[in-house]
């Protein structure tokens, strides 16, 4: 049997070698978990409601790209946020939550070849690693760009060599990211538009955190771009209710960007998507209309930011994140914290290299953890004193 190459130098997953690191290892007090990004809040009393209510169309093939009314129920939400309107019918896809819309917008638009030569994909480092799974996928050179202190946690994917970017066919970029909880505002990514019309290539927005923000909404790649009056196929961005709406089990979220780009997805997924069951697809469109149940969460959200400041403030080189529900603490190895702190204290964090890649012998993740604030505000606070006592005490 033979068995493919290219994925082959892939690590494990984050959490199955979080496991390997601290199973063996008894808990120093009654386990917290703080380890992954599973939104807690309560979802909408209706959800329920609007299944039941539609549960009949469990006996029908669901349509792949979304139903009418969804779409709709999108783009009024694209409008009503970010105050730019795009037709439902071409520039919107449905998916399954954003991690398959990453990996399968990349297949249905990397091409073969980028001026005669291997295309290379840009992902920040560290980073949600959907992003270089999809370059290894479509056989393009992913390349790892330091999303650091130095960088104001975002990566600088202007100062990478002029041959290199004309290679680039898709540059990801996360607003707020995971893990660092960095923004990038107006000025980001209009630079980053621009570098991509120079150079010749599609920017793909990861915005599932978007409405998770400690002082003002995160501008949009796709509102920037019609400022400045880019190309509208240079963006697509990627919106999930997982975060947004506390429903990471619905797996429903969407593409939107420009028409052609559009096209090429919705025809890949005519054939090889997994379209979202119709009574879902209900719930999905009552979830992009209400904004009630967004700014409840979100406040829950500022709450936790208060905590972790007041708990962590003084700790050195504690940054308050601007969005997302994680924190990325700053420690001497981040395994070792991790492990020190599970067999201390009973508290679980990631290490911040599980989510990063060593380049030239540089990870750099490795000198963090990151922590998520899912748990309900008690627990939290306690785990984060917990924390600070046994990591920084
Ligand atoms: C940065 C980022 N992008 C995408 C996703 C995927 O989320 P979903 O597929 O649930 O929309 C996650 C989930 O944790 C994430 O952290």
């Amino acid at each position: 049997m033979t068995f493919p190459e290219r994925f082959s130098n892939l690590p494990d997953y984050a959490f199955p070698r979080l496991r390997r690191l601290l199973d063996d290892h008894a808990p120093g007090g009654a386990p917290l978990h703080m380890t992954i990004g599973e939104p807690q809040h309560a979802f909408p009393d209706w959800v329920t409601e609007v299944i039941a209510t539609h549960a009949a169309e469990f006996g029908k093939y669901p349509p792949n790209e979304g139903t009418p009314e969804l779409l709709g129920a999108i783009s009024d939400w694209l409008a009503r946020r970010y105050g730019v309107r795009v037709d439902p019918a071409t520039q919107i896809s449905t998916l399954n939550g954003t991690r398959e819309g990453l990996f399968n917008a990349a297949l249905a638009l990397c091409p073969e070849q980028k001026r005669g030569q291997r295309p290379a994909i840009l992902t920040p480092n560290p980073f949600y690693q959907v992003y270089a799974v999809a370059a290894l996928a479509v056989g393009a050179e992913p390349v790892y760009v330091p999303a650091t202190a130095a960088t104001g946690f975002l990566p600088d994917y202007a100062a990478l060599p002029g041959e290199l970017l004309d290679r680039v066919a898709i540059a990801y970029l996360c607003s707020p990211a995971n893990p660092q909880g960095a923004v990038a505002d107006r000025d980001y990514w209009a630079d980053l538009i621009r570098l991509a019309e120079k150079h010749d290539f599609r920017i793909f927005a990861d915005e599932c955190y978007s409405e998770i923000y400690r002082d003002s909404p995160p501008p949009g790649a796709l509102e920037v771009a019609r400022e400045i009056g880019a190309d509208p196929e240079r963006v697509l961005v990627f919106h999930s209710l997982s975060k947004r709406s506390n429903l990471p089990g619905l797996r429903s979220g969407f593409c939107a960007g420009g028409a052609e780009s559009l096209g090429h997805i919705k025809r890949l997924r005519s054939y090889a998507g997994a379209p979202l069951p119709l009574p879902l697809q209900r719930v999905a469109e009552r979830a992009w209309a209400d904004e009630a149940h967004v700014a409840d969460s979100l406040a829950q959200y500022r709450r936790k930011y208060a905590i972790a400041d007041e708990i962590l403030g003084t700790v050195p080189g504690y940054r308050p994140p601007q969005g997302g529900f994680f924190l990325w603490l700053p420690v001497a190895d981040g395994e070792a914290a991790a492990l020190t702190l599970w067999r201390g204290t009973g508290v679980r964090v990631l290490p911040g290299a599980y989510l990063s890649r060593a380049v030239n012998g540089d990870n750099p993740g490795a000198g963090y953890v990151r922590v998520a604030m899912v748990a309900p505000e008690q627990e939290m606070r306690h785990g984060l004193m917990r924390l600070r006592d046994c990591l920084y005490g």
